[in-house]
């Protein structure tokens, strides 16, 4: 596996509007963008740092996936995306080394973008997501 840089780190709040004011106005962060994300039942706010971003989400109902993380384990980093060369080739490689995959097969989302997740059992408690960009 091959990795290219971080392509974002997620982090789950509770209240989107407060986390982005303190990201924008005291961490001198800029807002790229908020959109809600329909089928992960979030919204996001991106604020570009270098060559990466860091995601605020907050979940807009209860019984999404990151709305139960929020209410186990309160407000934090969710998961950390590793931008890779060839996503399937990865996932192949983590397989064979033992790792505990969530996405067997990525899966496409907005843009062509390829993501597969890695299950933080297997890598001391971290979400990792992987991601390939379109080609
Ligand atoms: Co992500």
């Amino acid at each position: 596996m091959s990795v290219k840089r971080i392509d974002h780190i997620a982090i789950v709040v509770s209240n989107l509007d407060e986390a982005t004011t303190l990201y924008r106005d005291v961490l001198g962060l800029p807002v790229a963008h908020t959109e809600h994300i329909a089928e992960q039942e979030v919204i996001v706010a991106c604020l570009p740092a270098g060559d990466s971003e860091i995601e605020l989400l907050q979940p807009v109902n209860e019984t999404s996936g990151v709305a139960r993380y929020l209410a186990k384990n309160g407000p934090g980093i969710h998961h950390i995306c590793l931008e890779v060369e060839d996503i399937e080739q990865s996932l192949t490689d983590l397989k064979a080394a033992g790792m505990q995959l969530i996405n067997e097969q990525p899966t496409t989302g907005a843009g062509g973008k390829r993501v597969a997740f890695v299950h933080p059992k297997s890598a001391h408690g971290v979400l990792i997501e992987l991601y390939e960009a379109a080609r």
